[in-house]
């Protein structure tokens, strides 16, 4: 379908009056805005049924390295509360936000004491016979895969065996591919790959690895909400056999960490996951650790376009289920974007937002072009917030939009994200000040226009990285505009000469605790509809091309 695009990304500086005319000789990617709601947080363990369906093709893009990033608040009234301490720094610079530790990557041996009961736990009787080895290992019968062709008709002693591949160098994620015989016993959080006879005794036997399957691994205190999955090689006799037997591989990943704020939703879960399991075409088993079920019912949709099969509860799985093909981890590039050249068949972004519109059964791929549908108006989305960073003089920004020839919506944190998804499907432009909200910009058809208004406070690098980099990725045309001081509700709660004004990045040194805690909470805007102007008029003349 599509290919992976590059656009240029131009970034607007309100100040500059001659932004207009430096848009128009510049190819624009713009993006949506859209907040879905956030589902409560429930307790309660299930497992979600999973159905099949067919998975759509796969397409390729490039990606940009991921970063940490600053975490945009949630406008969203359904949407759980986000205390502070939820949100990652944003230290107002890109250069700084990756500065996240490095975390070495865990060494097996301090894992080993862990181990070691789970295996005595399942230690299975020595005593199996050559034939029962043989047929269990045959069991997976998966003729498609290369893998099980090196098996051979008759198992285990023709299988080519192969360390597990992990990769431990990235900043924000570990992950570990392991191919062959894999046994896993989601209760004790184990993955147990089987070595063949040949490797008995070797240097492969017996390593370990072990990692935490959820891509924010800079943030170490977060981090800790997760188990470690263990990941060892063993011969036959030390691994727990097979209570169910599967032909299709399976990813392991854990929710919970920033979910609940539609932005980490997409960011720190379904892209990655989308990465890693596209390749599958939906013949992959889910297994979820610190299984949100509000998170599996949301996003089930998306979650059953990826995967056949039915979410498993990791945390309680008793059965020792048992895969060709384990992937421990899920891989994240840069935020909402996939990075093509890191990614399995080189797919990319775009690729991401066909695939979640297919989801949505959204129709509509691209914009109007104006100046051949005459009688059609182009369609403006205003993404609402209500309770910071709100849009106080609504009616004044409505008018002047309407005036420059637009039909408005306005969207409304209640909605569903199908319900969202189609609405934001249906405009031509998104806008709407910094936050998740804007995440339901890969909603937009391509070619659409986003426009992220950045309130005061040095959050230019940020807005561009959580939502104009990856719109542009999506193949949509971004437009920013950073408001000026006299737009900003601050100056109601400040006096004029106040450091919040003089040196907003001196505030951002304080920590961003403090910075998020004016700049993002305490703020609102009330847009200079002349200086706004030419942002919608920069926007109409996207469209015509
Ligand atoms: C769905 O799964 C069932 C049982 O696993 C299988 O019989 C059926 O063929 C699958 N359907 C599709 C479309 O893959
Ligand atoms: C603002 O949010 C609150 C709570 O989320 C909601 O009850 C209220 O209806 C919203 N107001 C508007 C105007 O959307
Ligand atoms: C596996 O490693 C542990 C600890 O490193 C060691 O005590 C044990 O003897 C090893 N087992 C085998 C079979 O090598
Ligand atoms: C819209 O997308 C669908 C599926 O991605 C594709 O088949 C179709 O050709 C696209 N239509 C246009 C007009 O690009
Ligand atoms: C910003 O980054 C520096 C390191 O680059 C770090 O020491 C500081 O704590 C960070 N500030 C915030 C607010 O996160
Ligand atoms: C609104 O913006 C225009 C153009 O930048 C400027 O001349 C005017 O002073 C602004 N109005 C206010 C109230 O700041």
């Amino acid at each position: 379908m599509s290919s992976c695009f590059i656009f240029l990304l131009v970034y607007l500086s309100t100040s500059d009056y001659q932004f207009a005319n430096r848009l128009r000789s510049f190819s624009f990617s713009f993006a949506q805005d859209d907040k879905a709601a956030r589902e409560p947080s429930i307790a309660v363990a299930l497992q979600t049924p999973a159905q099949n369906q067919s998975k759509p093709p796969i397409q390729t893009q490039p990606e940009t390295p991921a970063q940490e990033q600053h975490v945009p608040s949630i406008p969203n009234t359904q949407e759980k509360e986000i205390t502070v301490e939820e949100f990652e720094p944003s230290n107002g610079t890109i250069e700084e936000r990756p500065v996240v530790q490095q975390i070495g990557p865990p060494i097996s041996v301090s894992h080993e004491e862990e181990v070691k009961p789970i295996q005595e736990q399942f230690q299975p009787s020595v005593q199996v016979s050559q034939n029962d080895f043989i047929s269990e290992q045959v069991q997976p019968s998966v003729p498609t895969t290369q893998k099980q062709e090196q098996l051979g008709v008759n198992g285990v002693k023709t299988k080519v065996f192969t360390k597990p591949s992990c990769d431990f160098s990235d900043f924000q994620f570990d992950l570990c591919d392991v191919e062959g015989d894999v046994h896993v016993h989601g209760r004790s959080s184990s993955v147990f790959l089987v070595t063949s006879l040949e490797n008995y005794n070797s240097d492969a036997n017996n390593e370990t690895w072990s990692l935490r399957p959820h891509p924010r691994k800079y943030a170490v205190e977060l981090m800790a909400e997760f188990r470690e999955v263990k990941i060892k090689v063993a011969d036959y006799a030390q691994v727990p056999k097979c209570d169910v037997v599967h032909n299709s591989a399976a990813i392991i990943f854990a929710t919970g960490g920033l979910n609940g704020n539609y932005f980490h939703d997409f960011s720190d879960v379904l892209v990655p996951l989308f990465i890693t399991s596209y390749q599958f075409k939906g013949e992959v088993h889910f297994l979820v650790s610190n299984m949100q079920v509000w998170f599996i019912l949301k996003y089930m949709g998306i979650l059953r376009k990826l995967s056949n099969y039915e979410v498993i509860d990791f945390d309680k799985e008793e059965q020792v289920h048992c895969y060709p093909r384990v992937i421990v981890g899920i891989s994240k590039h840069k935020d909402l974007s996939v990075e093509p050249s890191r990614a399995p068949n080189n797919i990319c972004t775009v690729e991401f937002s066909h695939f979640v519109k297919t989801v949505y059964s959204l129709e509509r791929n691209v914009t109007i072009e104006l100046g051949k549908q005459t009688a059609t108006k182009p369609r403006l989305l205003i993404m609402g917030r209500n309770q910071t960073r709100v849009l106080i003089n609504l009616e004044e920004i409505v008018q002047l939009i309407e005036v420059l020839g637009f039909e408005v919506a306005i969207g409304n944190d209640f909605m569903d994200v199908g319900t969202f998804a189609h609405l934001v499907n249906s405009v031509d432009v998104m806008m709407g000040v910094h936050g998740a909200g804007l995440t339901n910009f890969m909603f937009l058809p391509t070619n659409a226009v986003l426009i992220q208004i950045v309130p005061l406070g040095n959050y230019e690098r940020a807005s561009q990285y959580d939502f104009g980099e990856p719109a542009v990725d999506m193949g949509l045309k971004y437009l920013q505009y950073s408001i000026s001081e006299e737009e900003s509700t601050l100056t109601d709660l400040y006096p004029r000469d106040h450091v919040v004004f003089r040196d907003p990045e001196s505030i951002q040194r304080q920590g961003w605790k403090t910075a998020d805690g004016i700049y993002l909470k305490k703020q609102n805007v009330r847009l200079n509809i002349t200086r706004f102007r030419p942002i919608l008029e920069s926007a109409l003349d996207l469209l015509r091309h």
